[in-house]
Parts: structure tokens; C-alpha cells; sequence
């Protein structure tokens, strides 16, 4: 079976600045890939290296985070304390031979819809470029075995 590959894109996404972005981006009917599954935190400062690699073993095939532009975050350095641990987490993901480009942090204030939806088409665009995510293969063969021994 030759099934197209349609990458799975998680985005964790800052309430105050990008999620309102990428809310307007939709009032602005913006066209940007739908392949995008955002989960909005009160501040990417929130955002664990744990978090991250867990996303790439679910499946994921690239990861965003996205915050406040630098100066702007409510809570004063949580975007640069999640840059730091997105940068962490790269080295990781290349180590494990996944590829740190399927993980990248951006800056995207509350007004910047078309930035947002360039975000999404770039990352969109490295997914295809790179391929599915195998650690998303692996689980995906996982979860169909045990489908196929519970029968
Ligand atoms: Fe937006 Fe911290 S409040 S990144």
C-alpha cells in the first residue's frame, strides 16, 4: 500500500502571543498546512525537553514552540528559558539520529497571523523534506501488532 505521507505537526503555542496568532490566522482565512495539532500553554516557559521528545515518540514528525517575542514574555524569561531547553533538546534529537531540524523554536506575537502560517508552511516543508518520523513508524507497527493480537 502506498499511502501519502502527511506530517503530523505538534505546536506548543503561548496563549498570550502566538495562539492568538494563529487564532487570527484562521478569522483571517490565512491558507496554511492543516497538519498542525497545537496545544496552548500559559508560557512556552512551561516547556520540558521531556515534553518535547515524548511528542516525537507519539509520532510526531516536527515540533514547534512557539512564544513571545524576546522582551515580551508576562512571565519575563520563559521564552528564553524554553529556547534554551529547545536547544537542548535538538542535540538530543540528533544524537538519537532523528534530526534536531524537526524541532524549532519561534517568536510570533499576538498580531503576526502571517507569520505564524509561514512557521507552518516552513516546518510542514522540513517534515516533507526529511521524512516520516521513525520513532512514529515504529509505534504506529507497535500499536498495529497489538491490534492484530487482540483479534
Ligand atoms: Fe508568552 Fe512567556 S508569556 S512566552
Amino acid at each position: 500500500m502506498n499511502r501519502k505521507y502527511e506530517p503530523k505537526i505538534v505546536a506548543l503555542l503561548c496563549t498570550y502571543c502566538t495562539y492568538t496568532a494563529a487564532d487570527m490566522a484562521g478569522s483571517m482565512r490565512l491558507q496554511y498546512p492543516s497538519n498542525v495539532r497545537v496545544v496552548k500553554l500559559l508560557c512556552t516557559g512551561k516547556v520540558d525537553v521531556v515534553y518535547l521528545l515524548g511528542a516525537f515518540r507519539a509520532g510526531a514528525d516536527a515540533v514547534m514552540v512557539s512564544g513571545c517575542e524576546i522582551g515580551d514574555c508576562h512571565f519575563l524569561e520563559g521564552n528564553l528559558r524554553a529556547k534554551e531547553r529547545v536547544e537542548h533538546a535538538k542535540t538530543l534529537l540528533d544524537e538519537l539520529g532523528l534530526d534536531a531540524r524537526r524541532l524549532e523554536m519561534f517568536h510570533i506575537g499576538a498580531s503576526d497571523a502571517p507569520k505564524w502560517a509561514a512557521a507552518v508552511e516552513q516546518m510542514t516543508r522540513r517534515a516533507l523534506e526529511l521524512g516520516p518520523n521513525p520513532l512514529g513508524q515504529a509505534s504506529a507497527a507497535v500499536e498495529r501488532t497489538g491490534e492484530e493480537l487482540t483479534r
